[in-house]
Protein backbone atom coordinates (compact mmCIF):
# COMPACT_ATOMS: atom_id res chain seq x y z
CA UNK A 1 0.00 0.00 0.00
CA UNK A 2 1.28 3.69 -0.74
CA UNK A 3 2.34 5.17 2.50
CA UNK A 4 2.85 8.57 3.42
CA UNK A 5 6.19 9.94 4.88
CA UNK A 6 4.70 13.03 7.12
CA UNK A 7 4.21 13.05 11.11
CA UNK A 8 1.97 10.21 12.55
CA UNK A 9 -0.09 13.17 13.21
CA UNK A 10 -0.71 14.97 9.77
CA UNK A 11 -3.52 14.07 7.39
CA UNK A 12 -4.53 14.60 3.79
CA UNK A 13 -7.20 16.68 3.09
CA UNK A 14 -8.81 16.16 -0.66
CA UNK A 15 -11.82 18.55 -1.37
CA UNK A 16 -14.21 17.93 -3.58
CA UNK A 17 -12.72 19.49 -6.74
CA UNK A 18 -9.53 17.29 -6.48
CA UNK A 19 -11.77 14.07 -5.83
CA UNK A 20 -13.62 15.29 -9.29
CA UNK A 21 -10.26 15.28 -11.22
CA UNK A 22 -9.03 12.36 -9.47
CA UNK A 23 -11.16 9.71 -9.44
CA UNK A 24 -12.22 8.37 -12.84
CA UNK A 25 -15.25 6.64 -13.34
CA UNK A 26 -13.16 3.54 -14.41
CA UNK A 27 -11.45 3.49 -11.35
CA UNK A 28 -14.23 3.91 -9.14
CA UNK A 29 -16.30 0.97 -11.03
CA UNK A 30 -12.97 -0.95 -11.03
CA UNK A 31 -12.76 -0.61 -6.90
CA UNK A 32 -16.17 -1.19 -6.61
CA UNK A 33 -16.69 -4.54 -8.20
CA UNK A 34 -13.89 -5.11 -5.72
CA UNK A 35 -15.53 -3.86 -3.01
CA UNK A 36 -18.54 -6.48 -3.84
CA UNK A 37 -16.36 -9.41 -4.66
CA UNK A 38 -14.34 -8.44 -1.04
CA UNK A 39 -17.74 -8.53 0.69
CA UNK A 40 -18.56 -11.68 -0.84
CA UNK A 41 -15.70 -13.02 0.17
CA UNK A 42 -15.95 -12.10 3.63
CA UNK A 43 -12.80 -9.87 3.46
CA UNK A 44 -14.29 -7.19 4.85
CA UNK A 45 -15.51 -6.22 8.15
CA UNK A 46 -18.81 -2.96 8.18
CA UNK A 47 -21.80 -2.81 10.03
CA UNK A 48 -24.86 -1.09 9.16
CA UNK A 49 -24.96 3.00 9.44
CA UNK A 50 -25.84 4.50 13.11
CA UNK A 51 -27.99 6.61 12.29
CA UNK A 52 -29.49 9.88 13.68
CA UNK A 53 -32.65 10.78 13.31
CA UNK A 54 -33.26 14.52 13.32
CA UNK A 55 -36.80 14.16 12.14
CA UNK A 56 -38.75 10.63 11.97
CA UNK A 57 -39.50 9.88 8.53
CA UNK A 58 -43.03 8.24 9.44
CA UNK A 59 -43.86 12.36 10.87
CA UNK A 60 -44.57 15.09 8.93
CA UNK A 61 -42.09 16.52 6.84
CA UNK A 62 -40.44 19.66 8.03
CA UNK A 63 -39.89 22.74 5.98
CA UNK A 64 -36.39 21.92 5.26
CA UNK A 65 -37.01 17.87 4.90
CA UNK A 66 -36.19 14.92 7.29
CA UNK A 67 -32.87 15.33 8.57
CA UNK A 68 -30.55 11.95 9.05
CA UNK A 69 -26.60 12.41 10.15
CA UNK A 70 -25.06 9.32 9.77
CA UNK A 71 -21.78 7.49 10.50
CA UNK A 72 -21.01 4.24 7.79
CA UNK A 73 -17.79 2.71 9.19
CA UNK A 74 -15.87 -0.10 7.48
CA UNK A 75 -12.50 -2.32 7.01
CA UNK A 76 -10.84 -3.38 3.97
CA UNK A 77 -8.51 -6.07 4.78
CA UNK A 78 -7.84 -6.39 1.47
CA UNK A 79 -6.55 -2.41 1.47
CA UNK A 80 -5.18 -2.31 5.34
CA UNK A 81 -7.81 0.33 5.85
CA UNK A 82 -10.73 1.54 7.57
CA UNK A 83 -12.94 4.47 6.92
CA UNK A 84 -16.02 5.91 8.10
CA UNK A 85 -17.85 8.04 6.19
CA UNK A 86 -20.14 11.13 8.36
CA UNK A 87 -23.66 11.73 5.84
CA UNK A 88 -26.01 14.23 6.79
CA UNK A 89 -29.04 14.29 4.62
CA UNK A 90 -31.38 17.00 4.41
CA UNK A 91 -34.26 16.41 1.17
CA UNK A 92 -35.08 20.59 1.00
CA UNK A 93 -31.86 22.03 2.24
CA UNK A 94 -31.32 23.56 -1.19
CA UNK A 95 -34.60 25.58 -0.55
CA UNK A 96 -31.92 27.75 2.18
CA UNK A 97 -29.46 27.34 -0.33
CA UNK A 98 -27.62 24.48 1.33
CA UNK A 99 -26.73 21.44 -0.58
CA UNK A 100 -28.97 18.23 0.61
CA UNK A 101 -26.37 15.80 0.84
CA UNK A 102 -23.14 16.54 2.63
CA UNK A 103 -20.36 14.02 3.52
CA UNK A 104 -16.71 13.73 4.73
CA UNK A 105 -14.65 10.45 4.76
CA UNK A 106 -12.20 9.76 7.65
CA UNK A 107 -9.28 7.22 6.03
CA UNK A 108 -7.30 5.13 8.58
CA UNK A 109 -4.50 2.15 8.15
CA UNK A 110 -5.09 -0.55 9.98
CA UNK A 111 -1.63 -1.44 10.23
CA UNK A 112 -0.67 1.33 12.46
CA UNK A 113 -4.26 3.32 13.53
CA UNK A 114 -2.92 6.38 12.46
CA UNK A 115 -5.58 8.40 10.44
CA UNK A 116 -4.71 9.18 7.00
CA UNK A 117 -6.42 11.26 5.12
CA UNK A 118 -10.36 13.70 5.16
CA UNK A 119 -11.82 13.44 1.68
CA UNK A 120 -14.73 14.99 0.69
CA UNK A 121 -16.99 12.09 0.57
CA UNK A 122 -19.76 13.98 -0.93
CA UNK A 123 -17.95 12.88 -4.22
CA UNK A 124 -17.08 10.01 -3.60
CA UNK A 125 -20.54 9.14 -2.35
CA UNK A 126 -21.67 10.11 -5.93
CA UNK A 127 -18.98 8.23 -7.68
CA UNK A 128 -19.59 5.05 -5.66
CA UNK A 129 -23.42 5.24 -5.94
CA UNK A 130 -23.31 5.39 -9.85
CA UNK A 131 -20.51 2.98 -9.43
CA UNK A 132 -22.68 0.09 -7.51
CA UNK A 133 -25.69 0.59 -9.67
CA UNK A 134 -23.09 -0.15 -12.56
CA UNK A 135 -22.02 -3.27 -11.17
CA UNK A 136 -25.67 -4.49 -10.88
CA UNK A 137 -26.60 -3.44 -13.96
CA UNK A 138 -23.26 -6.09 -15.38
CA UNK A 139 -25.50 -8.81 -13.99
CA UNK A 140 -28.60 -7.65 -14.55
CA UNK A 141 -29.14 -5.00 -17.66
CA UNK A 142 -28.48 -6.94 -21.20
CA UNK A 143 -24.99 -6.29 -22.24
CA UNK A 144 -26.21 -5.01 -25.46
CA UNK A 145 -28.14 -1.93 -23.64
CA UNK A 146 -27.94 0.82 -25.78
CA UNK A 147 -30.59 2.84 -24.86
CA UNK A 148 -30.16 4.98 -21.08
CA UNK A 149 -33.21 7.10 -19.55
CA UNK A 150 -31.84 9.28 -16.71
CA UNK A 151 -34.82 10.56 -14.22
CA UNK A 152 -33.49 12.97 -11.81
CA UNK A 153 -30.25 15.54 -13.62
CA UNK A 154 -28.64 16.22 -10.77
CA UNK A 155 -24.88 14.49 -9.42
CA UNK A 156 -26.02 10.83 -9.29
CA UNK A 157 -27.95 11.28 -12.52
CA UNK A 158 -24.30 12.78 -13.86
CA UNK A 159 -22.43 9.70 -12.42
CA UNK A 160 -24.58 7.12 -13.25
CA UNK A 161 -24.40 7.80 -17.04
CA UNK A 162 -20.62 8.13 -17.04
CA UNK A 163 -20.81 5.31 -15.35
CA UNK A 164 -22.87 3.14 -16.74
CA UNK A 165 -21.02 4.64 -20.05
CA UNK A 166 -17.94 2.81 -19.02
CA UNK A 167 -19.65 -0.83 -19.37
CA UNK A 168 -22.68 -0.59 -22.09
CA UNK A 169 -22.32 0.80 -25.90
CA UNK A 170 -24.79 3.44 -25.43
CA UNK A 171 -26.01 5.09 -28.25
CA UNK A 172 -28.64 7.34 -26.77
CA UNK A 173 -29.47 8.94 -23.50
CA UNK A 174 -32.80 10.21 -22.30
CA UNK A 175 -33.47 12.94 -19.53
CA UNK A 176 -36.14 14.06 -17.48
CA UNK A 177 -36.13 16.40 -14.33
CA UNK A 178 -38.91 18.08 -12.93
CA UNK A 179 -36.25 21.37 -13.63
CA UNK A 180 -36.06 21.53 -17.72
CA UNK A 181 -33.34 23.55 -17.29
CA UNK A 182 -31.70 21.05 -14.92
CA UNK A 183 -32.16 18.52 -17.47
CA UNK A 184 -30.78 20.96 -20.43
CA UNK A 185 -27.70 21.57 -18.47
CA UNK A 186 -27.19 17.85 -18.36
CA UNK A 187 -27.72 17.33 -22.27
CA UNK A 188 -25.04 19.62 -23.07
CA UNK A 189 -22.91 18.88 -20.18
CA UNK A 190 -22.85 14.46 -20.78
CA UNK A 191 -23.21 14.51 -24.46
CA UNK A 192 -20.20 16.41 -24.98
CA UNK A 193 -18.40 13.97 -21.92
CA UNK A 194 -19.70 10.84 -23.35
CA UNK A 195 -20.28 11.81 -27.12
CA UNK A 196 -23.62 10.50 -27.15
CA UNK A 197 -26.46 12.23 -27.82
CA UNK A 198 -28.76 13.26 -25.11
CA UNK A 199 -32.38 14.13 -25.51
CA UNK A 200 -34.57 15.92 -22.66
CA UNK A 201 -38.10 13.96 -22.70
CA UNK A 202 -41.48 15.67 -21.48
CA UNK A 203 -42.01 13.30 -18.89
CA UNK A 204 -41.19 10.26 -17.23
CA UNK A 205 -43.34 7.88 -19.13
CA UNK A 206 -41.62 8.79 -22.32
CA UNK A 207 -38.45 9.35 -20.93
CA UNK A 208 -38.56 5.28 -20.14
CA UNK A 209 -41.01 4.20 -23.50
CA UNK A 210 -37.57 2.56 -25.21
CA UNK A 211 -35.12 2.44 -22.28
CA UNK A 212 -32.98 -0.82 -21.60
CA UNK A 213 -31.55 0.56 -18.65
CA UNK A 214 -33.22 3.29 -16.40
CA UNK A 215 -31.80 5.13 -13.57
CA UNK A 216 -34.07 6.87 -11.03
CA UNK A 217 -32.17 9.19 -9.19
CA UNK A 218 -33.95 12.15 -7.92
CA UNK A 219 -35.02 13.59 -4.48
CA UNK A 220 -39.05 13.17 -5.42
CA UNK A 221 -40.92 12.20 -2.29
CA UNK A 222 -43.17 9.82 -3.94
CA UNK A 223 -42.69 7.35 -6.85
CA UNK A 224 -42.08 9.24 -10.30
CA UNK A 225 -41.34 5.64 -12.33
CA UNK A 226 -44.68 3.69 -12.88
CA UNK A 227 -44.49 -0.26 -13.01
CA UNK A 228 -46.50 -0.58 -16.67
CA UNK A 229 -44.12 1.97 -17.52
CA UNK A 230 -41.05 -0.31 -17.77
CA UNK A 231 -40.79 -2.38 -21.19
CA UNK A 232 -40.20 -5.67 -21.28
CA UNK A 233 -36.02 -6.08 -21.35
CA UNK A 234 -35.14 -3.32 -19.30
CA UNK A 235 -33.23 -2.76 -16.06
CA UNK A 236 -34.35 -0.14 -13.48
CA UNK A 237 -31.64 1.09 -11.42
CA UNK A 238 -33.61 2.64 -8.25
CA UNK A 239 -30.57 4.55 -5.98
CA UNK A 240 -33.23 5.83 -3.50
CA UNK A 241 -35.33 2.65 -3.40
CA UNK A 242 -38.99 2.73 -3.08
CA UNK A 243 -38.97 6.54 -2.32
CA UNK A 244 -39.46 7.51 -5.94
CA UNK A 245 -39.70 4.39 -7.38
CA UNK A 246 -43.36 2.22 -7.47
CA UNK A 247 -43.05 -0.40 -4.99
CA UNK A 248 -44.96 -2.79 -7.82
CA UNK A 249 -41.80 -3.08 -9.43
CA UNK A 250 -40.53 -5.22 -6.58
CA UNK A 251 -43.34 -7.99 -7.03
CA UNK A 252 -44.11 -7.52 -10.76
CA UNK A 253 -41.03 -7.85 -12.32
CA UNK A 254 -39.28 -10.88 -12.71
CA UNK A 255 -36.07 -10.24 -10.43
CA UNK A 256 -35.70 -7.42 -7.84
CA UNK A 257 -31.74 -7.67 -6.34
CA UNK A 258 -30.25 -5.63 -3.49
CA UNK A 259 -26.44 -5.01 -3.28
CA UNK A 260 -25.71 -6.75 -0.16
CA UNK A 261 -28.01 -7.86 2.48
CA UNK A 262 -26.20 -7.28 5.47
CA UNK A 263 -27.27 -3.69 4.13
CA UNK A 264 -30.65 -3.56 2.55
CA UNK A 265 -32.53 -5.61 4.76
CA UNK A 266 -31.80 -3.27 7.50
CA UNK A 267 -34.20 -1.09 4.60
CA UNK A 268 -36.71 -3.63 3.51
CA UNK A 269 -37.54 -5.30 7.22
CA UNK A 270 -35.35 -4.46 9.65
CA UNK A 271 -34.78 -1.12 11.95
CA UNK A 272 -34.58 1.80 9.14
CA UNK A 273 -37.70 0.16 7.28
CA UNK A 274 -40.14 3.49 6.68
CA UNK A 275 -37.48 5.80 7.69
CA UNK A 276 -34.70 5.59 4.81
CA UNK A 277 -36.17 5.40 1.42
CA UNK A 278 -39.46 5.65 1.73
CA UNK A 279 -40.86 2.05 2.08
CA UNK A 280 -43.85 1.57 4.33
CA UNK A 281 -43.37 -1.23 7.55
CA UNK A 282 -44.48 -4.48 6.17
CA UNK A 283 -44.79 -3.07 2.53
CA UNK A 284 -42.32 -5.96 1.26
CA UNK A 285 -40.09 -8.47 2.83
CA UNK A 286 -36.86 -10.46 2.07
CA UNK A 287 -39.04 -13.20 0.40
CA UNK A 288 -39.93 -10.76 -2.37
CA UNK A 289 -36.39 -10.47 -3.24
CA UNK A 290 -34.39 -12.32 -5.78
CA UNK A 291 -30.84 -12.28 -4.73
CA UNK A 292 -28.04 -10.19 -3.57
CA UNK A 293 -25.00 -9.19 -6.25
CA UNK A 294 -22.74 -9.68 -3.57
CA UNK A 295 -23.39 -12.56 -1.74
CA UNK A 296 -25.24 -14.35 -4.67
CA UNK A 297 -24.93 -12.99 -7.86
CA UNK A 298 -21.57 -11.91 -8.39
CA UNK A 299 -19.77 -15.45 -7.15
CA UNK A 300 -22.45 -17.25 -9.26
CA UNK A 301 -24.81 -18.93 -6.80
CA UNK A 302 -27.45 -16.95 -8.37
CA UNK A 303 -28.28 -16.18 -11.88
CA UNK A 304 -28.55 -12.13 -13.43
CA UNK A 305 -30.12 -11.97 -16.19
CA UNK A 306 -31.44 -15.25 -18.13
CA UNK A 307 -33.08 -13.60 -20.79
CA UNK A 308 -33.98 -10.71 -23.23
CA UNK A 309 -37.24 -9.98 -22.00
CA UNK A 310 -36.86 -10.09 -18.26
CA UNK A 311 -37.58 -7.01 -16.47
CA UNK A 312 -35.48 -6.26 -13.40
CA UNK A 313 -34.09 -4.34 -10.52
CA UNK A 314 -31.62 -3.30 -8.13
CA UNK A 315 -31.88 -1.03 -5.30
CA UNK A 316 -28.98 -0.56 -2.81
CA UNK A 317 -29.15 1.82 -0.14
CA UNK A 318 -25.36 1.99 -0.21
CA UNK A 319 -22.77 -0.27 2.08
CA UNK A 320 -20.20 1.28 4.40
CA UNK A 321 -17.53 -0.85 2.27
CA UNK A 322 -18.27 1.22 -0.79
CA UNK A 323 -17.73 4.95 0.68
CA UNK A 324 -14.56 3.27 2.40
CA UNK A 325 -12.73 1.75 -0.08
CA UNK A 326 -13.18 4.26 -2.47
CA UNK A 327 -12.12 7.26 -0.55
CA UNK A 328 -8.92 4.86 0.36
CA UNK A 329 -8.14 5.20 -3.58
CA UNK A 330 -8.76 8.72 -3.92
CA UNK A 331 -6.16 9.17 -0.82
CA UNK A 332 -3.87 6.63 -2.82
CA UNK A 333 -4.41 8.78 -6.19
CA UNK A 334 -3.96 12.07 -4.03
CA UNK A 335 -0.72 11.00 -3.52
CA UNK A 336 0.39 9.65 -6.49
CA UNK A 337 -0.63 12.98 -8.36
CA UNK A 338 1.05 15.19 -5.29
CA UNK A 339 -2.82 16.14 -4.49
CA UNK A 340 -4.50 17.63 -1.31
CA UNK A 341 -3.21 19.45 1.40
CA UNK A 342 -1.03 18.32 4.59
CA UNK A 343 -2.81 19.75 7.83
CA UNK A 344 -1.22 18.42 11.42
CA UNK A 345 -3.85 17.63 13.62
CA UNK A 346 -1.61 16.73 16.64
N1 LIG B 1 -28.37 4.49 -2.47
C1 LIG B 1 -27.36 5.27 -2.21
O1 LIG B 1 -26.32 4.82 -1.72
C2 LIG B 1 -27.46 6.74 -2.53
C3 LIG B 1 -26.29 7.51 -2.50
C4 LIG B 1 -26.38 8.85 -2.84
C5 LIG B 1 -27.60 9.42 -3.17
N2 LIG B 1 -28.72 8.65 -3.15
C6 LIG B 1 -30.02 9.23 -3.48
O2 LIG B 1 -30.02 9.60 -4.84
C7 LIG B 1 -30.93 10.68 -5.04
C8 LIG B 1 -30.29 11.73 -5.94
O3 LIG B 1 -29.16 12.29 -5.27
P1 LIG B 1 -28.37 13.50 -5.95
O4 LIG B 1 -27.17 13.73 -5.11
O5 LIG B 1 -28.20 13.26 -7.40
O6 LIG B 1 -29.41 14.70 -5.74
P2 LIG B 1 -29.46 16.06 -6.60
O7 LIG B 1 -30.20 17.02 -5.75
O8 LIG B 1 -28.10 16.41 -7.11
O9 LIG B 1 -30.36 15.65 -7.86
C9 LIG B 1 -31.69 15.25 -7.74
C10 LIG B 1 -32.42 15.69 -9.00
O10 LIG B 1 -33.74 15.15 -8.93
C11 LIG B 1 -34.61 16.12 -9.50
N3 LIG B 1 -35.98 15.86 -9.09
C12 LIG B 1 -36.59 16.12 -7.91
N4 LIG B 1 -37.87 15.73 -7.95
C13 LIG B 1 -38.07 15.20 -9.18
C14 LIG B 1 -39.18 14.60 -9.82
N5 LIG B 1 -40.37 14.51 -9.22
N6 LIG B 1 -39.04 14.15 -11.09
C15 LIG B 1 -37.84 14.25 -11.73
N7 LIG B 1 -36.75 14.83 -11.18
C16 LIG B 1 -36.86 15.27 -9.91
C17 LIG B 1 -34.05 17.44 -8.97
O11 LIG B 1 -34.53 18.55 -9.71
C18 LIG B 1 -32.56 17.20 -9.13
O12 LIG B 1 -32.08 17.63 -10.39
C19 LIG B 1 -31.27 11.21 -3.66
O13 LIG B 1 -32.58 10.82 -3.31
C20 LIG B 1 -30.28 10.53 -2.75
O14 LIG B 1 -30.79 10.29 -1.45
C21 LIG B 1 -28.67 7.32 -2.86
Amino acid sequence: MTSDRRGPGEILVVSRSEVDSLLSPARCLERCLETFRWVGEGQIEQTNPVNLYIHDRLGPEPPFGHGVVQAFPAMIRPLDRAAVKWLSSFRMNPKRGLPAISALDLVTDTDTGMPLALVDGTSVTNARTGGHSTVGAMYLARPDSSRLAIIGCGHEGRTHALTLNERFPLEQVVAFDIYEQQANRFADEISARIGVPVVVAPDVETAVADADIICVVTTAPRPVLMEEWVPAGAHVCAATGFRDVDPACATSFDKWAVGWYGRDLAWVEGEEVGRIGGLRPGALSRADIFGDIATEIMPGHKPGREDDRERTIMTHMGMPALDAAVASLVYDLALEAGAGTWIEVF
